[in-house]
């Protein structure tokens, strides 16, 4: 058998701008220029948070129409596939069109559909600015994140299989009744009912399970058959390879795909001069905003959190202000960013500096 996802082995780094910590804190990368140049010297991404062209001519380069967003994608989606391993995931921020939009992309590039989550930013968003009968719909406070994981596949030689297909071709194969599976867990009939399932009710197994059916497959199936359960065709799936084809995901009890929060504001919304930490380069007048994109902290927190481990690779190839390298520092893991534009790139530095800064001396508010 022959695992069809795309993997590529951890490669080396080519840092443009790095933090100097070293030690326990993993260091950030920040590239200034066109994430096309950085991805080849980032290593495998667990995650990659895209916040890239709307279609909405929102920052320089983004079209002005949805027509050149397929295009726009392309290069990086392309570079993204080849560089991902089974197990990562793409959070994908746009609007809902924009994201309709790039979805066939995105799937004909091997990413499957997991959910959509809906930033609902409230009525403050429109309050005192709709004319309804120029507009003549519901005014829009949304935008949406987009997840997507690696489509796992297998090749048999009865053809290309889904998990749920080939864990039953296997077991199948081995010339075992389904309900031995159970036996094979040691379980009443949990096993043969969540992990050989066609229905709907399937299971991933987890990888203790899965360590106990390949063993059982191996020693009682039969011999003409071995090994089952290979990725290679040479030896059974070790517990290491069937845990690294799946995603971490951590449970929030209570949060759903609807995230509420109003649109950045306060000390969170950076400014130009009006910050208390902004760069020099860039004086846009007190109190301007300095980045009309900036996504909220919390939501990369819960992102990150949710799909991913500590000291994990996360890319952020649209840097803007990089907040979710903000947030992956904060949180132990190591983001790779880019951003094309100096002084977008500038204020993103300046603001992943505090961050290091901030969690060196334990000031990072992670709330
Ligand atoms: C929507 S904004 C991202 C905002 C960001 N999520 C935040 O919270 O600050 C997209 C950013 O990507 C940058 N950008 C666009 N194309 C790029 C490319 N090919 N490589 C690197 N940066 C790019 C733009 O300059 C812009 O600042």
């Amino acid at each position: 058998m022959t695992l069809l996802v795309t993997t590529r082995p951890l490669g080396p780094t080519r840092r443009v701008a790095r933090s100097r910590t070293a030690g326990a804190i993993p260091p950030w990368t920040l590239h200034y220029g066109d994430a096309l140049n950085a991805y080849e010297g980032w290593p495998a991404p667990s995650t990659i948070i895209s916040d890239g062209a709307y279609g909405v001519g929102g920052f320089p380069g983004d079209p002005r129409t949805l027509g050149g967003l397929v295009d726009w994608y392309r290069p990086h989606v392309d570079a993204w596939s080849k560089n991902a391993t089974p197990a990562t995931t793409l959070w994908f921020w746009n609007t809902e069109v924009g994201w309709a939009t790039t979805h066939p992309l995105l799937a004909e590039n091997g990413w499957e559909y997991v959910q959509t989550v809906v930033w609902d930013k409230g009525i403050q968003h429109i309050a005192g600015n709709v004319n309804g009968e120029t507009i003549r719909q519901f005014p829009v406070v949304t935008e949406i994140c987009v997840l997507y994981r690696r489509r796992l596949e297998f090749a048999t030689t009865t053809g290309v299989m889904t998990a749920k297909e080939w864990l039953r071709h296997e077991w199948r194969r081995t010339g075992l009744p389904l309900y031995e599976a159970n036996k094979a867990c040691g379980v009443k009939n949990a096993a043969t009912r969540k992990y050989l399932t066609q229905d709907w009710l399937w299971y991933f197994p987890p990888a203790e399970m899965m360590q106990l059916l390949v063993a059982y497959a191996n020693k009682h199936g039969d011999l003409r058959g071995r090994p089952y359960f290979s990725l290679d065709g040479k030896r059974p799936v070790t517990t290491t390879e069937w845990a690294a084809l799946r995603h971490p995901w951590a449970h929030e009890h209570a949060v759903t795909n609807v995230w509420s929060h109003p649109p950045l504001n306060g000390e969170e919304r950076y400014k130009g001069n009006g910050h208390r930490s902004a760069p020099r380069v860039h004086r846009p007048g007190k109190n301007a905003t300095v980045h009309l994109n900036q996504k909220p902290l919390a939501f990369m927190r819960r992102i990150l959190t949710a799909s991913t481990r500590l000291s994990d690779v996360v890319w952020e190839p649209f840097g803007g202000l990089c907040s979710a390298s903000v947030a992956a520092i904060e949180l132990g893991r190591r983001p790779f960013a880019a951003e094309k534009y100096q002084v977008f790139h500038e204020h993103a530095r300046q603001r992943l500096e505090e961050a290091t800064r901030n969690k060196e001396t334990g000031m990072a508010d992670c709330g």
